[in-house]
């Protein structure tokens, strides 16, 4: 019960990796506020965590937008009287199959939206939400590291979100809020169903990473509490790799 009392906001919080990290909150006693641009999904989710006993209430938000990020964490503040704890992690990913030339300004600016932007807007108004301290997770990503093919707004984005990591750490130390990110590799999420769904996918992913398999969100989530929890005191601006091994090759 490493996280009871504690007030704790999660977004992307309908699927994947956010879904993962809400339910072990939930299990260590924190209070949630789930965030999801999927109204329908994060209904169904936090419904799911409150019959098995946790505290979890839903927001639904597009986070690209400035202003529907300072609404999300004020009704964090207005429910549970402040914020200790907040999961950065909605995502979205990039159309591989169109090559770097004729990837549209529309499509680029719509990733740099959700993936970087929203990260800056949610930060500003969680740290000034975090009066006495806190900790702040991104989900950043193997792709925060090194580049992969025809993923050029994907691969930009989280290379800005690496930057943005170290930079708001570094300003937020200052308020006692330590700021972290996770950089996870391939992950069995809604994000990589579509990947995954075609003939040998998984096992060509699998082999891709040292550890020779795909990532459960289960597995990112751990290392989200453990950056959220006082046994990471000492954690400041760290990028932690959780990709099996891809990058260390
Ligand atoms: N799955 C992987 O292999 C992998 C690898 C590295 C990094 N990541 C990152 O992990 C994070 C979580 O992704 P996931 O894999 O769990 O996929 P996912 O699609 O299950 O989760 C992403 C969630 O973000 C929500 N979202 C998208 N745009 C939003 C917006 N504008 N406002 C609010 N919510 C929005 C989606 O509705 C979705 O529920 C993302 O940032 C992704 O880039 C995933």
């Amino acid at each position: 019960m490493r996280f009871k009392g504690k007030s704790v906001l999660v977004t992307g919080a309908a699927g994947g990796i956010g879904l993962a990290a809400a339910r072990r909150f939930a299990q260590e006693g924190a209070k949630l506020l789930l965030c999801d641009v999927n109204g329908e999904l994060l209904e169904q989710v936090t419904a799911e965590l409150v019959v098995d006993g946790g505290e979890a209430v839903s927001f639904v938000a597009d986070l690209s937008d400035e202003s529907q990020c300072e609404a999300m964490v004020a009704r964090s503040v207005e429910i549970f009287g402040g914020l200790d704890i907040a999961f950065n992690n909605a995502g979205i990913p990039t159309d591989i199959s169109i090559p770097f030339s004729e990837f549209s300004g529309d499509d680029w600016r719509k990733v740099i939206g959700v993936n970087l932007n929203s990260y800056f807007y949610c930060m500003k108004a969680e740290a000034r939400a975090m009066k006495t301290g806190g900790a702040i997770i991104n989900t950043a990503s193997v792709a925060s590291l090194v580049a992969a093919p025809n993923m050029a707004a994907y691969v930009a984005s989280k290379h800005g979100l690496a930057g943005l990591t170290k930079a708001a750490a570094l300003d937020l130390i200052k308020q006692k809020i330590r700021v972290n990110a996770v950089c996870p590799g391939f992950v069995r999420t809604p994000m990589m169903a579509p990947a995954l769904s075609m003939e040998g996918a998984e096992e060509q992913l699998g082999a891709a990473a040292p550890i020779g398999r795909i990532a459960e969100p289960e597995e990112i989530a751990d290392i989200v509490l453990f950056l959220a929890s006082e046994e990471a005191s000492y954690m400041v601006g760290a990028l932690v790799s959780a990709d099996g091994g891809v990058t260390i090759q």
